[in-house]
C-alpha cells in the first residue's frame, strides 16, 4: 500500500522531518516560506494529509476545496485559533492539536515577561548598551518585587497551573484565578474569584492563559484593562486577539497601569509601533514553546495524531 501522502507546511525540527520522512510520502518546506491560500487549497486537494501551524490560516476555502483529498488537519500548536473549527465540523476534517508538551516552556516565558518588566530588565539593558548608564545609582531604574504580590491567573489550565506553581513556590507570589468552569484540581494553594474583573482589579501582575478566536476574542475589553491598578502588570503568552490591543497601548502610553510584557500580537507578525515606541512593556517574538524539547515533543505529538488516524486508532489530541 502506497505510503499517506503529507504535506507539512513549515519547516519543522530535524527529528520530526526525518520521521516524517519515513513514515509517510512527506512534501517538507526546505526553505520555510509560508504558504499562500491558494497553496493550501492545492495541499487538501492533493495530499491525505495537512502537518500545520500558527501561521496558516486554515479557513473554510481551505476546509471546503473543492475535491478535496485530505481528511485530516494536524495543527503543530496547542492553539488552535488558526482553523475554522465549524467549517472542520461541517465538512467532516479531523483537527488534532499538541497539548501538554508545551506547558513548561510557556510557563517559563510568561515568568521571563513577569521578571522583565517589573525589574526593567529591557530597559535597563538597552541603556548599558547605548552606553547610556551613568554607573552605579541608588535609585536608578528602579523596579517592584515580586514576593508577597498577588498573581491573577485568567484561564487556570494546564500552562495557568503551571505559571501559578512557578510564581508561588519560587517568588513567594499569592494566587488568584478566574476560570470559566470550575478547578478541580489547582495543584496548590490558589483562590477563586467569580468574575474576570474581579482578578484584573485585585492582581498585581495578571497572566492570561485563555485559547484565543472564537468568543475569546478582545474578551480582555478595555473596561477589563481599565479596572487594573495604577502599578500593576498584564502579561500575555496565550493569543493576542483575547486582548483589545488598541484598549492596552492607551493605558500603556497614559502610564495608567505600570507595563506589559507580550509574547503574542493580534496581527502577527506585525507589531503596532505605538507598542515598539513605549518602554513600559517588553516584546517578545511569540517564542513560548520555543526550546529544542519542546518544539521537537510538539512535532512529535502532531506526528502521533496523523499516525492514529491513518491506523485508524485513538487520536492522542483531537479537538474535532
Ligand atoms: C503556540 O502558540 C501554541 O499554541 O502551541
Amino acid at each position: 500500500m502506497p505510503k499517506p501522502k503529507v504535506v507539512v507546511t513549515r519547516k519543522l525540527p530535524a527529528a520530526v522531518e526525518a520521521r516524517l520522512a519515513a513514515e509517510f510520502d512527506t512534501t517538507l518546506n526546505h526553505d520555510d516560506t509560508p504558504m499562500t491560500p491558494q497553496a493550501l487549497i492545492t495541499a487538501m486537494q492533493s495530499a491525505d494529509a495537512l502537518l500545520s501551524t500558527v501561521t496558516d490560516a486554515i479557513t473554510a476555502d481551505v476546509l471546503g476545496a473543492a475535491d478535496r483529498r485530505a481528511g485530516i488537519v494536524s495543527n503543530f500548536a496547542v492553539g488552535v485559533n488558526n482553523i475554522d473549527l465549524e467549517a472542520a465540523k461541517a465538512n467532516g476534517v479531523v483537527v488534532t492539536n499538541t497539548p501538554g508538551v508545551l506547558t513548561d516552556a510557556t510557563a517559563d516565558v510568561a515568568l521571563t515577561l513577569m521578571l522583565n518588566v517589573t525589574r526593567r530588565t529591557w530597559e535597563s539593558e538597552r541603556m548599558l548598551r547605548e552606553g547610556r548608564w551613568p554607573g552605579f545609582q541608588p535609585t536608578l531604574l528602579l523596579g517592584s518585587g515580586l514576593q508577597g504580590k498577588t498573581l491573577g491567573i485568567i484561564g487556570m489550565g494546564r500552562i495557568g497551573k503551571a505559571v501559578a506553581r512557578r510564581a508561588r513556590d519560587g517568588f513567594g507570589m499569592k494566587v488568584i484565578y478566574y476560570n470559566r468552569s470550575p478547578v478541580a484540581d489547582t495543584e496548590g494553594p490558589a483562590e477563586a474569584r467569580d468574575s474576570m474583573r474581579a482578578v484584573m482589579a485585585e492582581a498585581d501582575v495578571i497572566s492570561l492563559h485563555l485559547p484565543g478566536g472564537g468568543a475569546n476574542r478582545g474578551v480582555i475589553s478595555a473596561e477589563l484593562i481599565g479596572a487594573m491598578k495604577p502599578d500593576a502588570y498584564l502579561v500575555n503568552t496565550a493569543r493576542g486577539d483575547v486582548v483589545d490591543e488598541a484598549a492596552l497601548i492607551e493605558v500603556l502610553q497614559e502610564r495608567r497601569i505600570a507595563g506589559a510584557g507580550l509574547d503574542v500580537f493580534a496581527e502577527e507578525p506585525k507589531v503596532p509601533e505605538a507598542l515598539i515606541a513605549l518602554d513600559n512593556v517588553c516584546l517578545l517574538p511569540h517564542i513560548g514553546s520555543a526550546t529544542i524539547e519542546t518544539r521537537t515533543a510538539m512535532g512529535m505529538l502532531a506526528v502521533d495524531n496523523l499516525t492514529a488516524h491513518f491506523a485508524g486508532s485513538d487520536y492522542p489530541a483531537r479537538v474535532v
